[in-house]
């Protein structure tokens, strides 16, 4: 029960990686805010969980200030945040656009400032909070069909460093994770969206890339994250923890 009096918002907590970050926070004793789009998916993930869910598009300020602020009213004051909401777009890049590119930015990049930017005053002021974006490692060793999401997540690791910098001195931490293949329905999605069988093959590099030879599961990555947020993680910002099967030993 590392997490017992903590209020923490999961972005993108209905699917994957934030559910399972979803029922690991709150079996960490957290009152877990379930965040996203999907609000059928939010709805079940939160049943379990005290039945704290919340429609929050990271694509429109409005809607994840207006999520933020219901959250406060109804549970409390923010003190973890995990920016976990993100997609993409399988394609290799000359097939790409303009379009494409902003979508995956906006989403992935952009989200993670809108979130952290609703939630980060309120830390400041009240001394502290944990704040965890879920980068990628393809961010770090680039990702072949997936050229403007590793860019969006490339910036995910830079702006957790600044916000570590700009928050360490009002005990507000700040770090990433950086996940490998992980069986959900993103990773899937890629084997269908590259046409030719290509998809298959990229996924196939991927995990033959990880030390371990495997996928990795959400419960492994939201492992990770639990750590960052809680008390064992007191004197850890700015970091990019691979959570990839050895796939990037950076
Ligand atoms: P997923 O597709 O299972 O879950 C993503 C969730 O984000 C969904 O519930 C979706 O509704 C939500 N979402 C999408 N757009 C949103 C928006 N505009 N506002 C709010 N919520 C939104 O995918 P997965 O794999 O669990 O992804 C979670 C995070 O992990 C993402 O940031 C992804 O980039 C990252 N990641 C995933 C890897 C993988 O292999 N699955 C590898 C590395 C990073």
């Amino acid at each position: 029960m590392r997490l017992e009096g903590q209020t923490a918002i999961v972005t993108g907590g209905a699917s994957g990686i934030g559910a399972a970050t979803c029922r690991r926070l709150g079996a960490e004793g957290a009152q877990v805010a379930v965040c996203d789009v999907n609000v059928q998916g939010a709805r079940e993930v939160s049943a379990d969980l005290g039945g704290h869910d919340y429609e929050m598009d990271v694509t429109s300020p409005y809607s994840v200030r207006h999520a933020v602020e219901s959250v406060e009213r109804d549970i409390g004051p923010v003190s973890i945040l995990v920016n976990n909401a993100g997609t993409d777009w399988f394609g290799f890049f000359k097939d790409t656009d303009e379009d494409l590119w902003s979508r995956v930015v906006d989403i992935n990049l952009m989200g993670v400032m809108r979130a952290t930017h609703a939630v980060l005053p309120g830390m400041i002021e009240r001394g502290g909070g944990r704040i965890v974006n879920v980068a990628s490692e393809a961010g770090r060793v680039g990702s072949s069909g997936s050229a403007a999401y590793s860019a969006a997540k490339g910036g995910v690791i830079a702006f957790t460093k600044t916000i570590a910098r700009e928050g360490g001195r009002f005990n507000v931490l700040c770090n990433a994770v950086a996940p490998g293949p992980i069986d959900t329905p993103l990773l899937n999605r890629a084997t269908t969206e590259l046409a030719g069988g290509l998809g298959e093959k990229v996924v196939k590099t991927m995990v033959g890339s990880t030390a371990v030879r495997r996928m990795g599961t959400p419960d492994e990555v939201a492992a990770a994250i639990a750590f960052l947020c809680s008390a064992d993680a007191s004197y850890v910002t700015g970091q990019t923890l691979g959570v990839s099967g050895g796939l990037g030993m950076i």
